[in-house]
């Protein structure tokens, strides 16, 4: 039996200053979550489509996984493309284009974890693109007009790619990572078995907790006078159940009733929901994708890297909101000054508690490349966070506290 300690989150209303922001809260896709789910995807396919089946290295064919996927598809028409890395890259993914125009493919299926998901996002997307398809990330996505359907079928709860529109890609040789959007982007639908934790590699889970958790923070601790009681409740709940269940399935990763929540918390913590109406910040994670890119840190490792240090320079605008969720995540008590201190301490333990190491210098011993960063900040013009003001002056001033 899982325990969650849920203190009570009283949420006074008290003349606040601001109302939440307009918003538009779009998510046509349909997830399909549960045990043996893998086995039904024919449900979902038209009959007569010809499939491009996309995943990454083969763990896949490990964990029984492609076996599922290549036996409920034994009626279907299906074209393979493998091979997809972690931050999946624009030169292998292209290949994954032209394979699919010269095969006519009419549909497009992501088995595999963030990284394979994002991957067929672009495909998609790149599929009917006239002109540049990395320009059309470069733009943001901003200019994509339409998408071949695509579905995934998810082996690793982290991102959250499959349940939004939004993927991240690497150009390898202009060491960029860049992320792109649109609402053509979101999966048809998305299968979610919580079995397929079982074979995660310990650190795989680790990467994941910390991922989905940073997700929630990042659109959590931001401004503290929105009126936002959904959104903040959701966002609590989210990162006390990561809290709870995060070192048990870490521990041990058969439990299915831990990973059904672990599944459903990463894909919640990015959907859309607890971002509608109020800022969101994501500097952590726009500074850690430059670390992924400069020294090939895992996603989620870069953000356990630089959290710590975008709470301490932004201190004075985040405090409030770090006391809140001192008090209501962590069950702090004390003044906010106090809380918010505590609150950032305990954060740093919960990644050290994954075996998660936060410090640039404990990952490569060339970390004299850091300062190649805040240049790129400043050359492609970034302000960062939820009021847009990191800059690259302030990108060096945080990484400098993370060395
Ligand atoms: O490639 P295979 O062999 O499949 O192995 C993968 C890979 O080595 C393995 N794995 C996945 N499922 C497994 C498994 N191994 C055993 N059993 C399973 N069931 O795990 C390794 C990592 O996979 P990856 O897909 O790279 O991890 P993750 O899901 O963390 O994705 C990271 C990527 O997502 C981007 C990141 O920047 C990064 O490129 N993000 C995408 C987001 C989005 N689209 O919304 C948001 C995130 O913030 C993130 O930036
Ligand atoms: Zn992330």
């Amino acid at each position: 039996m899982i325990s969650i300690f849920f203190e009570a989150a009283f949420f006074k209303y008290e003349n606040l200053k601001n109302m939440m922001d307009p918003f538009e809260l779009y998510n046509p896709t349909k997830l399909i979550f549960g045990q043996n789910k893998i086995e039904t995807i024919g449900k979902y396919l038209k009959a007569d489509d010809k499939i491009l089946l996309v995943y990454g290295g083969g763990s896949i064919k490990k964990n029984g996984v492609y076996d599922k996927v290549i036996n409920a598809l034994k009626d279907f028409s299906i074209v393979e493309f493998s091979g997809v890395e972690a931050n999946p890259k624009y030169e292998t993914l292209i290949k994954a284009v032209d394979l699919a125009n010269t095969e006519k493919v009419d549909f497009v299926l992501a088995v595999g974890g963030g990284s394979v998901i994002d991957g067929v996002k672009f495909i998609s997307a790149a599929i009917p693109y006239e002109g540049d398809s990395w320009e059309m990330v470069k733009n943001g996505g901003g200019d994509i007009e339409n998408a071949l359907p695509f579905g995934t079928i998810l082996t690793l709860p982290a991102t959250g790619s499959e349940m939004n529109s939004g993927a991240v890609i690497t150009k390898v040789s202009t060491q960029e990572k860049l992320v792109f959007s649109n609402e053509n982007c979101f999966p048809k639908f998305s299968i979610l078995d919580p079995s397929v934790v079982v074979s995660l590699p310990k650190k795989q889970i680790a990467n994941g907790v910390i991922d989905a958790f940073v997700h929630t923070l990042e659109q959590y601790i931001t401004d503290s006078n929105k009126s936002s009681f959904i959104q903040d409740g959701f966002s609590e709940t989210i990162l006390r159940t990561l809290i709870e269940i995060g070192p048990r399935i870490f521990k041990d990763s058969s439990n299915i009733e831990l990973a059904e929540h672990f599944m459903f918390s990463a894909t919640m913590a990015l959907n859309g929901l607890i971002g509608s109406g109020v800022k969101q910040d994501w500097a952590t994670h726009m500074i850690g994708h430059e670390l992924t890119v400069t020294f090939e840190i895992d996603h989620a490792q870069t953000l356990a890297i630089v959290l710590p240090g975008v709470w301490e320079v932004m201190f004075d605008e985040k405090e409030k909101k770090l006391a809140q969720y001192g008090r209501n995540v962590w069950g702090l008590k004390g003044d906010d000054r106090l809380v918010a201190e505590q609150a950032i301490e305990k954060t740093e333990s919960f990644f050290h508690s994954f075996n998660v190491l936060t410090r640039i210098t404990e990952y490569s011993e060339k970390c004299y490349l850091v300062w190649e960063i805040p240049p790129r900040i400043k050359e492609r013009g970034w302000k960062l966070g939820e009021n847009r003001n990191i800059d690259s002056m302030k990108v060096e001033e945080i990484l400098k506290t993370r060395l």
